[in-house]
């Protein structure tokens, strides 16, 4: 007898499963192995597309317990698609903590309140997550410069990631842009300018640097990979809770990527039947008075929004100083599929939380994080929410750079 071959036919599991990108509003599929902006078909996010079922077949959920413990534990569902290519600052698997502290005087004994403290990722803010994720494909895809717009962490976030890439980085931000986050980016090797306006100013700054330069621009939701680093928080909460969710989530809506993100997180984690219980949190977004523009579309029962006039946004918290977002009908669908609500609170309300959390928990956040307890006070006052709804506040970014704007009587 001849010898023969036998030929083993193994599939090997990938590091990613990412399939294609899905345009947000008409659902036009585009290829996922190219830079991409917005959709061409609509104008709008596009978004990334696993072969689930495939990710179900491979992985078994209780094997992530014994990975790192960094977002990546999650790179299945993750856009890099080669390890080596993964850029990390162990972002991501922040800790979700019991604060009953924080509830009004009297129901500490009674609430279920927990925070996920996002403000110990690196750079001190979520957006360590999505730019970790946006910087690793967009290098992976052959971008060879990075630009942003930003309130301030997303332009410390990108800049840091850059750094680590070995990429070239410009920022634009609004010149009343917190001087901390600044500092930041500089330090990270960024060229920074600052412009007169908001941060849909600087939106259009960034693309015509972009376009000069021929660099890649990262501004939220105009490119399809920031959200998908943010819907690791929502794997985190499930995973931390054991494969359940919270009855609420309450986060600080700017552009709204978290929002977004966790509510494709769920979806994702519900068709790979990893979750416990079909239960899905109810999606609470909150913004400042001075610059409501989804809150305002909530109440009016508007599916898209209008963006708030540019001179009246005015708010101590600069991520929510944002008059318009490309994501506004993604977050309103999931804010009300989720029977979710919109608040909008105060300024003093936000510094007032701020020193609140700081002495009652021993937890320094950042004023936009803040504005989470606020509604949270709000929606038990209105029995929106009750103590016994397990509701979990993101905490997005640490207060330590704004420490110098909080005066003490001697
Ligand atoms: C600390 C903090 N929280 C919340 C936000 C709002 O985030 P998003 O624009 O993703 O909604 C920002 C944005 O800059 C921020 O820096
Ligand atoms: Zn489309």
């Amino acid at each position: 007898m001849k010898p023969g071959y036998v030929i083993v036919l193994f599939m090997v599991a990938r590091f990613s499963y990412l399939n294609h990108l899905q345009c947000s509003m008409c659902h036009r599929q585009y290829a996922a192995d190219q830079l991409q902006t917005i959709s061409p078909c609509c104008s709008r996010p596009l978004l990334a597309k696993y072969d689930l079922a495939a990710v179900a077949q491979d992985v078994k959920r209780d094997e992530i317990a014994r990975r790192e413990n960094s977002m990546w534990r999650y790179h299945e569902l993750l856009p890099v698609c080669e390890e080596a290519h993964v850029l990390t600052l162990g972002e991501g698997m922040t800790p979700l903590l019991a604060a009953p502290r924080l509830a009004p005087p009297g129901l500490e004994k009674d609430v279920r309140l927990l925070v996920k403290d996002e403000g110990q990722n690196p750079t001190g803010s979520f957006k360590a997550r999505g730019m970790a994720a946006a910087v690793a494909r967009a290098l992976e895809l052959g971008a060879s410069g990075l630009v942003t717009p930003t309130a301030g962490n997303a332009g410390a976030a990108m800049a840091a990631y850059a750094a680590r890439a070995g990429l070239p980085a410009f920022v634009v931000a609004p010149e009343d842009a917190p001087q901390a986050c600044i500092q930041q980016a500089r330090l990270y090797g960024a060229e920074v300018a600052l412009i007169a306006g908001l941060i849909s100013d600087a939106g259009r700054v960034a693309a015509s640097v972009a376009q000069q330069r021929g660099w890649f621009n990262l501004a939220t939701l105009r490119e399809p990979y920031r959200v998908e680093g943010k819907k690791t928080m929502g794997f985190e909460l499930a995973e931390q809770l054991g494969w359940r969710l919270p009855d609420a989530i309450i986060y600080p809506a700017g552009g709204g990527t978290g929002v977004i993100g966790m509510w494709q997180a769920f979806a994702e984690l519900r068709d790979l039947a990893w979750l416990q219980s079909e239960h899905l949190p109810k999606m609470i977004i909150v913004q400042a008075e001075g610059c409501a523009p989804l809150v305002r579309a909530f109440e009016q029962g508007n599916t898209v929004m209008e963006a708030w006039p540019s001179s009246q946004a005015s708010t101590v918290a600069a991520g929510l100083r944002v008059p318009m977002s490309i994501g506004d009908q993604l977050i309103l669908q999931a804010v009300r599929a989720s029977g979710g609500t919109a608040v909008r609170v105060s300024d003093d309300a936000m510094m007032e939380m701020v020193r609140y959390t700081a002495r009652s928990e021993g937890m320094l956040i950042a004023v936009e994080a803040a504005a989470t307890l606020a509604a949270y006070h709000i929606l038990l006052t209105t029995r929106f929410l009750t103590p016994e709804d397990e509701t979990v506040l993101f905490f997005t970014g640490t207060g330590l750079p704004d420490i110098g704007n909080y005066s003490f009587s001697m």
